[in-house]
């Protein structure tokens, strides 16, 4: 069965089509990147009125890119949430209209468990790419997934994929998101946006231990996680001793390439912020699972294409002989291959939306 997915959460206009809920045959994304870039974060009015300039060409595109005509497909799955509102509508409106002219099933998938679904999603793709048989996706469960995004850092406890599938949130960020802190870090060091690939990138210059960043407690023994304490600690380390060239480098700002030379401290604190962040990371999901003892450790959003967070999960759950997967980073950032994965069995299972759906900006993964 061909079923195509559309994601609009955030600042991503995306469609793709999928056969069987799991080979990818188009996965078409529009980013909003540039639109954004200036205000050094996404503005929600803007991103929903390029979602609606971008939906029509993006699905277009999506059938294109499989050479699929839009009467083969036998159902939609659409991002319903958790999401900024107007941005939800434009894709949850669209779906509708299509899955009414087309008289086709629709179905509402949580963007987390979307996220989720793009570790096994990319698993069977490079499985077919070597030409190896395809994993059994049940191999890698119970599983520990966590998802580390601009919006979202929460650990879930998968017990397996069977429909309907129970996720249970082990832990998730008190305040800010990973790729949130990394975004405001770089903006307060003018790096420009999104702040996670240059910190990625810049931090290679950098000495990792060099400063030294406070980890945030939580006194409770939860398994949650908290990033604004680290962001505030990157200020008041500017503010102490890098005032004066964080300064320079903001009236460079304009004419400012990424490849221009920074000052070494400022490489040092970058390299220092990411080595702290990471760690945070890996700390709460190595004591989750020692804790829950998985079968494998799945790892996917924007800041799973981090560079230092791959090696560090690998290297550090290799110890503990827990295998570690990654999706490739257009899998790992917003698309709609991940919704369409997410939506099949639910289809498969009869699970309808009706053209009642509405998007919820809160939606809940977790029981
Ligand atoms: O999953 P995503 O595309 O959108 C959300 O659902 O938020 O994630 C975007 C986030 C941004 O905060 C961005 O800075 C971060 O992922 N990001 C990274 C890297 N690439 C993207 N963070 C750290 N290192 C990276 N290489
Ligand atoms: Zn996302």
């Amino acid at each position: 069965m061909l079923i195509l997915g559309i994601e609009s959460s955030c600042d991503e206009t995306a469609a793709a089509v999928l056969r069987d809920g799991k080979c990818i045959l188009s996965n078409v994304i529009g980013t909003q990147v540039a639109v954004h870039k200036k205000y050094g974060g996404v503005v929600p009015e803007l991103a929903s009125r390029h979602h609606l300039e971008n939906i029509v060409p993006i699905v277009n595109a999506a059938f294109q890119e499989a050479e699929v005509a839009q009467e083969a497909i036998g159902g939609i799955a659409v991002t319903q949430g958790p999401g900024l509102v107007g941005s939800l509508l434009v894709g949850v409106n669209y779906a509708k209209a299509l899955s009414f002219t087309l008289n086709v099933p629709l179905v509402a998938v949580n963007h987390l468990e979307g996220h989720i679904y793009s570790v096994p999603l990319e698993l069977t793709r490079s499985e077919a790419q070597r030409g190896i048989p395809e994993t059994d996706w049940c191999e890698l469960f119970p599983a520990l997934c966590l998802i580390v995004s601009g919006g979202h850092t929460s650990l879930y406890w998968v017990e397996s994929l069977e429909h309907p599938t129970k996720f249970e949130l082990v832990g998730r960020t008190r305040d800010d998101a990973a790729g949130e802190a990394f975004d405001k870090v770089a903006k307060l060091l003018h790096l420009g946006y999104p702040g996670g690939p240059v910190i990625d990138r810049l931090s290679k210059q950098g000495n990792p231990r060099a400063v030294d960043l406070p980890v945030s407690k939580i006194s409770d023994g939860k398994l949650d996680f908290s990033f604004s304490g680290i962001k505030t600690a990157v200020l008041r380390y500017v503010q102490t001793h890098l005032q004066k060239e964080v300064d320079e480098m903001a009236s460079r700002r304009s004419e400012q390439n990424f490849n221009d030379r920074l000052p070494q401290p400022v490489y040092d604190l970058i390299a220092s912020f990411q080595r702290t962040a990471i760690e945070m990371l890996f700390d709460k999901a190595s004591r989750a699972a020692e804790l829950r003892h998985p079968r494998s450790i799945l790892v996917s959003g924007g800041v799973a294409c981090n560079g230092l967070l791959r090696d560090r999960f690998r290297q550090g759950f290799a110890k503990k002989n827990i295998p570690v997967h990654f999706p490739s980073p257009i899998l790992s950032t917003d698309n709609a291959a991940m919704i369409a994965a997410a939506g099949y069995p639910k289809l498969m299972a009869g699970e309808h939306s009706g053209l009642s759906l509405n998007a919820d900006v809160h939606l809940r993964l977790h029981v």
